[in-house]
């Protein structure tokens, strides 16, 4: 497991092109198991997730690879329906190949999902909009047995209890080639899943409502092979706007859609970083401590939870205390012990952590958690006295393309040491 030597005092100034969007990546990639033939993905996010989902399809008999950017999925061969325990412990979102399995070829066999590091992470709602579809599901030796009884899954209406990313896109792709007309209500609003609803129009689907909760999808007999361009990474963006005003930088991101982070953005301006956005690049400059800012996570377009880790880090600086809530994943905050050991003064709560900003940070060692923990823990260590390191950062290259060489191409000072071949 390779770990991150960074020398602290950093300054980031200069420009920064933001990748294509994990979470986007991740649920187009399946599409192409609804339909037999070639598919190009531009802008695909060369990471461990996008690798870790591309053998999971050339396990189902997809050809997946991978190019400057450019994912070719052929899969006019499908030889298995079945995802296996080793690739689906890997990642959570190895769920998405259900919905399209079931809703082509009727059948699934998908192993159930482990935990995560920040609690449980149920996927009652993805097999319940599949029960509503017409599924036949049953649970055996921690596997998700699916079948369409008729051979074909049934147009129905189906309402999310909890607006849930998962299980929309999984629905979603599910009822596109489903017999007769399905009413989705209380889907997921984020870029990543109206960004897959306009691709399955391009294949042929006939979905209506994009961009609401309330989602109209009329089934279709067949779909067909498109090209597409992943959606900007919203997540990755707000990490380096963040690491940008924390260090007191000038950073211009390009290769973004400012609409798709608008609350982080009123929430930096809120603190007093200034954000000049041109089309598609977005400008942070701050040349002082930020003032403190409370945030609470929310569902889109509200502060993403995904970014609730980065802005604790942020808060390090802050001329006073600033409290984080997140409402979605209420343990979700696995950096904190580690932030402490830096010198961070954090006090963690049920659902909450309150930062304390203006102390000191000097250099120690850190342990990774999950993804977004990771950006913490790196931005926190660029701006601590002397040398730290961050461990295990398979974490962050799980949803970051090569981050030290654009934070390094930005002023950092971060060397990747390679962990001995086990
Ligand atoms: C997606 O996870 C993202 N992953 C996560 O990003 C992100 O944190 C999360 O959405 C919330 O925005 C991908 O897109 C691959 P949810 P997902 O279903 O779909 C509950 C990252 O850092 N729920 O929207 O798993 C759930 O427990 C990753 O890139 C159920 O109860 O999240 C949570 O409280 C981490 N039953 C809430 O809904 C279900 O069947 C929202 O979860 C599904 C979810």
């Amino acid at each position: 497991m390779d770990t991150f030597i960074i020398e602290g005092g950093t300054r980031l100034q200069g420009h920064v092109k933001i990748s294509g969007a994990k979470n986007a990546s991740l649920a187009i990639m399946p599409t192409c198991l609804l339909a037999p033939g070639h598919f190009h993905l531009s802008n695909t996010p060369n990471n461990r997730d996008v690798w870790t989902f591309s053998r999971l399809l050339g396990s189902l008999g997809v050809h997946a690879e991978l190019n400057d950017n450019i994912l070719h999925l052929d899969s006019s061969n499908i030889t298995s329906f079945e995802a296996p325990y080793e690739h689906v412990k890997k990642m959570r979102a190895s769920i998405y190949v259900l919905g399209p399995l079931l809703s082509r070829y009727g059948q699934a066999k998908v192993s159930l999902p482990g935990g995560c590091n920040f609690g449980p992470r149920p996927v009652d709602l993805h097999l319940k909009g599949m029960e509503k579809l017409g599924a036949e599901i049953t649970l055996e030796g921690g596997y998700i047995n699916a079948r369409a009884p008729k051979g074909r899954l049934q147009g129905a209406r189906f309402h999310f209890d909890i607006s849930s990313v998962g299980a929309s896109v999984n629905v979603i792709m599910a009822a596109v080639l489903a017999q007769g007309h399905t009413t989705l209500t209380n889907a997921a609003l984020e870029p990543e899943v109206t960004s897959l609803a306009r691709m399955l129009n391009k294949m042929g689907a006939k979905i209506e409502g994009i961009g609401t909760t309330t989602l109209e999808i009329q089934g279709v007999d067949e779909l067909k092979p498109v090209n597409e361009e992943t959606i900007p990474d919203r997540i990755e963006a707000a990490t380096f706007a963040l690491a940008a005003a924390l260090t007191r930088g000038n950073v211009t991101l390009d290769n973004v859609n400012p609409y798709h982070l608008t609350s982080v953005v009123q929430k930096l301006e809120e603190s007093g970083a200034t954000v000049d956005v041109t089309g598609e690049s977005m400008q942070v400059t701050m040349d002082d401590d930020p003032e403190p800012v409370d945030i609470t996570t929310a569902t889109y377009p509200g502060f993403p939870t995904d970014t609730q880790a980065q802005w604790a880090a942020y808060m390090l600086r802050a001329k006073g205390s600033a409290r984080i809530t997140d409402t979605i994943y209420p343990t979700r905050f696995g950096y904190v012990p580690e932030l402490h050991r830096l010198g961070a003064s954090i006090e963690g709560g049920d659902a909450y952590c309150i930062v304390k900003g203006g102390h000191k940070l000097t250099g120690a060692t850190v342990m990774s958690s999950d993804l977004r923990a990771s950006a913490s823990l790196v931005m926190a260590a660029m701006i601590a006295e002397g040398t730290s390191e961050v461990l295990r950062v398979y974490h962050i290259d799980r949803g970051y393309e090569s981050i030290e060489k654009k934070l390094n191409s930005l002023g950092a000072r971060i060397r990747r040491e390679r962990a001995k071949e086990e």
